[in-house]
């Protein structure tokens, strides 16, 4: 992932960011040791946002898609009350067993209810009933549009959805790729989606905060 904003820019935004938990920063140096693909991690300053994102919504029931280690959904379980509630979705099960051997040692672990396979099925396979407060996307771009509106009529209004990579690495301005295309495909969606409205923050990667009307 090519950066967008300036180092030093991101460094000081962090700085000036509420500091995370020890277990937090164990999952990312974890994750930099043993992943081939530690980048993917949203890391410290994406995942305070998701954590205030939680906290302002006062979400009780959250929906992840691409769990990877387990940072994300760590993050946003930390804002969870008690009685709250996170699914998070991943393919790989390597992955899903370093998730959950970190869920296992938070105070926070409980809340967060692991599926395993791919997260469209998942999705199917939830009862008629399950509904959501908040929602974060972080999975295969290609599938970003089926996502959204697999989510959407399971999202409250007023609800959130959270998107990461949609400026990706920049590419949304000259597309080449399958990949490219599948982000600035999902961005138009969003667009033109009078369902809901969109602010699209360069943070990280770019992350798209989408509000159900
Ligand atoms: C960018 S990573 C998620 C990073 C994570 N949110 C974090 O901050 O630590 C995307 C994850 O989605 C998973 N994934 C990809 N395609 C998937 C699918 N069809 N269903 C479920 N998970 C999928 C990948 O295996 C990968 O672990």
């Amino acid at each position: 992932m090519k950066a967008i904003i300036p180092r030093k820019i991101e460094e000081y935004c962090l700085r000036h960011t509420t500091a995370r938990d020890k277990l937090l920063r164990e999952l990312e140096k974890y994750t930099q040791r043993h992943c081939a693909d530690a980048q993917m991690l949203i890391g410290p300053h994406e995942g305070a946002l998701l954590a205030m994102l939680v906290r302002l919504t006062g979400a009780r029931r959250v929906l992840e898609i691409g769990t990877f280690t387990g940072y994300s959904a760590l993050c946003m379980a930390e804002a969870l009350p008690e009685d709250g509630e996170l699914i998070t979705c991943e393919i790989k099960p390597e992955r899903a067993e370093i998730a959950q051997s970190f869920f296992d040692r938070s105070p926070h672990g409980h809340k967060i209810k692991p599926r395993l396979g791919p997260a469209i099925e998942t999705l199917a396979d939830l009862p008629a009933s399950a509904s959501f407060d908040f929602v974060f996307l972080d999975a295969d771009k290609e599938n970003y549009v089926n996502y959204y509106e697999a989510v959407l009529p399971r999202l409250r209004p007023g609800g959130v959805i959270a998107v990461d990579n949609v400026l990706w690495s920049g590419r949304v301005l000259a597309p080449k790729k399958k990949t490219d295309r599948a982000v600035v495909k999902f961005n138009q969606h969003v667009r033109r989606d009078p369902r809901v409205e969109c602010v699209m923050l360069t943070v990280r990667d770019g992350v798209s905060l989408i509000r159900k009307r």
